[in-house]
């Protein structure tokens, strides 16, 4: 297995360029089966996750094209097969996104059922709980998710808990059922956005998706689109944070900051100053030790949980103690341990870590357990003296493009082990 070799100690100075979003091109990607014409999606970034979701495609007819641009054009028009088996549902969760463009589109989709995962036992009955009110019929057998339908029908759907996924799934079968849907409680993230904007280019009927209440007027059929990917606001909260563990002066761009404000505001209060434009953000962080910020993350526009490890490590190394509550995902606590094998001194209390600051970090080999943890290793190895090994890096590359190119780029020393 590769593994990332990290010199702590370098200050992070200059530009880069954020990529295109992860969370929003795998529901835009999934969207594309509801659409018997050729869809485009520029600025798609290179990652596995959008590997496993073109296999997954692919695996069920898909046409998929790449052109010289990298923009990909795929075409979904007649799938042979409408099962997502369990090979590839077990690498990639968000493969459960095929299940309500199937079922709108082809009457029937089989999906093996995700199980649990290293941040949670994440299930997906309000997924499956709301196309049957949409009057799918589900049977979970063998370890897969049946569902079929004649034409779903819209309805009054209230979410009994907020869900990324879950709300864009209900979108896309929505947007093709008959009659109108009202979805209250939806999650209001931006990829929720992006989602209703490219569905809505096809020729869907999508209003209010970022508020509480999304309506959708179902129509017969969907069009093509040219559509990009917007940037990625979890990978620029990451560079953002590495600033400020490495005392660094970094400006991204291509990120619009609405997308990140309490990120940015927790930033400020850790002592960075940050200066922002329509579509770049500069951080400058002249402290010497960070002030210590506490945070507990929930559904944005709060705190989001994809930033909370990134934040633990700004908090390992500040001048005081803080409060990281984990409300989103019941087991989000993972790097702490590895963190703690580098010098920190965190100590967790069910969904609580108190983070009490240390003066310096130490190199180790270190193992990443999930994507956003295997984030925060990097930024501990960034700031920490000596050497860090960070081991199982598959997992950095299901979510951010090119990462150590673009720290090194950055300042960084980092080296990519081969196996
Ligand atoms: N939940 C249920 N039942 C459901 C659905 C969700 O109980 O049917 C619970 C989950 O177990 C969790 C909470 O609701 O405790 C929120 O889960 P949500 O469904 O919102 O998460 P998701 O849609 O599976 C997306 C992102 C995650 C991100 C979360 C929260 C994608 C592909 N994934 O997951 O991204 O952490 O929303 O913002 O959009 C990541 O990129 O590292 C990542 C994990």
């Amino acid at each position: 297995m590769e593994k990332l070799l990290i010199r702590g100690g370098s200050q992070l100075s200059g530009k880069i360029t954020c990529s295109g979003a992860k969370n929003a091109a795998l529901p835009m990607i999934a969207s594309t089966i509801l659409s018997d014409e050729k869809v485009t999606l520029r600025n798609l970034p290179y990652l596995q996750d959008i590997t496993t979701m073109f296999e997954l495609l692919g695996s069920m007819g898909s046409d998929i094209i790449l052109d010289e641009n990298m923009n990909f054009t795929i075409s979904s028009k007649d799938l042979k097969d409408t099962e997502a088996r369990y090979e590839l549902v077990k690498t990639m969760r968000a493969s459960i996104l095929v299940l309500g463009p199937l079922v709108a589109k082809y009457g029937k989709a089989k999906i093996a059922l995700p199980g649990g995962c290293a941040i949670g036992s994440r299930p997906v009955n309000y997924h499956l709980d709301s196309l049957e009110k949409m009057g799918a019929k589900i049977k979970l057998k063998n370890g897969y998710i049946e569902a079929s339908s004649k034409r779903l029908k819209g309805a009054e759907i209230k979410f009994d808990g907020i869900t990324v996924t879950g709300t864009e799934n209900i979108m896309m079968a929505a947007a093709l059922a008959e009659g109108k849907t009202t979805l209250t409680n939806v999650a209001k993230e931006p990829e929720i956005i992006d989602l209703a904007n490219m569905l809505n280019s096809m020729g869907a009927k999508i209003d209010g998706a970022g508020s509480d209440r999304i309506k959708i007027e179902g129509v017969d059929n969907l069009t093509g689109t040219n559509f990009e990917i917007p940037a990625d606001r979890i990978e620029a909260g990451t560079y953002l944070a590495a600033a400020a563990v490495t005392k660094g002066d970094i400006t991204i761009e291509g990120i619009n900051p609405n997308r990140l404000m309490k990120v940015i505001d927790k930033l400020k209060d850790a002592g960075a100053e940050i200066e922002y434009q329509n579509n770049a953000i500069s951080i400058c962080m002249n402290k010497d030790v960070p002030n210590p910020v506490d945070i507990t993350t929930a559904p944005f526009p709060e705190f989001p949980t994809d930033m909370q490890a990134q934040f633990s490590v700004i908090n390992a190394i500040s001048n005081g103690t803080a409060n990281i509550y984990e409300t989103v995902f019941e087991n989000r606590f993972m790097h702490i341990l590895e963190l703690n094998r580098m010098g920190c001194d965190i100590s967790v209390n069910g969904n609580h870590a108190i983070i009490k600051g240390v003066k310096s970090l130490s190199g180790a080999e270190v193992m990443a357990t999930d994507l956003r943890a295997s984030a925060s290793l990097i930024l501990a190895g960034l700031c920490a003296k000596g050497e860090t090994i960070v081991d199982r890096i598959y997992h950095i590359d299901r979510g951010y493009e090119r990462i150590e190119e673009k720290l090194n780029y950055l300042g960084a020393n980092i080296v990519r082990l081969p196996s």
